[in-house]
């Protein structure tokens, strides 16, 4: 394998020292990029585009060509395992994902099967080696999956939901059969995270987009216990390197001392937490990736520079954080402003990394 020529995002998530703050973009390769609507419409739908691997791939490096970015995700999405598992994953333009089949008693959680990553999956990997080859060491490649929390949402509900109304009915109501569920939904972010790992991947994060929309409590037993599980099952180490773990709870900024033990090398933050205080509040336990408002990214290049230089002091001096946003980048942002952005990042960080 060919050594890695920029990996200041992997010594970040391990907090070994960096000459510039790493930074990229959840969603960075998406619909804010010409090249990128070009290439959709050219395979006809998103689905295509991520079960073609040479597409897929096309895609990933979209971004890292116009900016100067510290590191690829995989494109793809997580509602790839409840497709794998025969829920019929497709999307309806300007509605979001929805499933032919949707998940109603313990009998449909029993019919579930976990998938195999190569067999079931293998479009996934199969993008993974391809990307990984075709970054030929430029930087390194991140892996991802939903929690088994955020995925059950969306096989129970049968697509987005503003309320979570069957979910959370099921929790409450039947909390042996949601414990089912999850269970086989951590048993596949395994193996699928692995499949990954063994494929290329670098780093893995989980998106748990769902996970603070539960109760503190429920939080705990239904979304954080299962990541746990996820993280002790991980491959930590692949080709000579560690394969760090990043958790991502959007809206989990009340429960960060909790995430912290979770075994994970890095938090995901999203805006509604100061990343300074974040930073005294896990201590050296993790490395922080965040924090900015997407939605600065509508404002003026100045006002961008401006909230990315608050952003860093409030973090200060030493390694530990990879910047990012709190959540994915907007169909609607200027690209320009994006690379302010991500100029901004590396010309303000060098000062807090002497
Ligand atoms: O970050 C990246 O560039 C990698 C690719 C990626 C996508 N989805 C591509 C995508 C990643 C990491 C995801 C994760 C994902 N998918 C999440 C977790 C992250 C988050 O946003 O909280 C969730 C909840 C999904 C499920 C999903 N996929 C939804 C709700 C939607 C529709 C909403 C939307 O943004 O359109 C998708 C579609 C999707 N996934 C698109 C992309 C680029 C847009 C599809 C298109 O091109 O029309």
């Amino acid at each position: 394998m060919t050594a890695l020529k920029n990996d200041r995002f992997l010594r970040a998530l391990l907090k070994q020292p960096v000459d510039v703050t790493p930074v990229w973009m959840m969603r960075q390769a998406g619909r804010y990029l010409p090249e990128y609507r070009a290439s959709r419409a050219r395979a006809g739908d998103f689905m295509s585009l991520c079960m073609n691997p040479e597409m897929a791939c096309e895609v990933t490096l979209q971004p890292l060509e116009r900016y100067p970015l510290d590191a690829a995700i995989l494109f793809s999405d997580i509602l790839t395992i409840p497709d794998a598992m025969g829920l019929g994953l497709y999307f309806e333009a300007g509605e979001g994902p929805r499933f032919r089949k949707r998940i109603e008693t313990a009998a449909d959680i029993a019919a579930l099967s976990v998938p195999d990553p190569e067999r079931d999956l293998g479009y996934v990997m199969e993008a993974v080696r391809t990307i990984r080859r075709e970054l030929n060491g430029h930087v390194p490649l991140i892996g991802f999956s939903g929690s088994p929390w955020t995925l059950a949402t969306y096989m129970i509900e049968g697509g987005s939901s503003k309320d979570f109304r069957r979910s959370k009915a099921m929790l409450y109501d039947n909390p042996e059969a949601m414990h089912a569920l999850l269970s086989k939904l951590a048993d596949s972010v395994t193996t699928y995270l692995n499949g990954q790992i063994l494929a290329g991947a670098q780093a893995v994060q989980i998106f748990d987009t769902w996970g603070g929309n539960l109760s503190a409590a429920a939080y705990q037993t239904f979304s954080l216990a299962y990541m746990q599980r996820i993280v002790k099952g991980l491959i930590r180490e692949h080709e000579g390197r560690k394969v760090p773990v990043i958790l991502f709870t959007k809206n989990g900024g009340l429960w960060l001392e909790s995430l912290a033990e979770s075994g994970a090398d890095a938090l995901g933050l999203d805006w509604t937490c100061d990343i300074g205080e974040a930073r005294r509040r896990v201590g050296d336990k993790v490395a922080l990736q965040g924090n900015m408002d997407p939605t600065v990214l509508y404002a003026k290049p100045e006002a961008i520079r401006s909230e990315v230089g608050r952003i860093l002091s409030s973090y200060g001096h030493g390694s530990g954080h990879v910047f990012n946003l709190g959540h994915g980048i907007t169909p609607e942002v200027d690209p320009a402003h994006a690379g302010a952005f991500i100029e901004a990042v590396h010309e303000l960080s060098a000062v807090y990394h002497r």
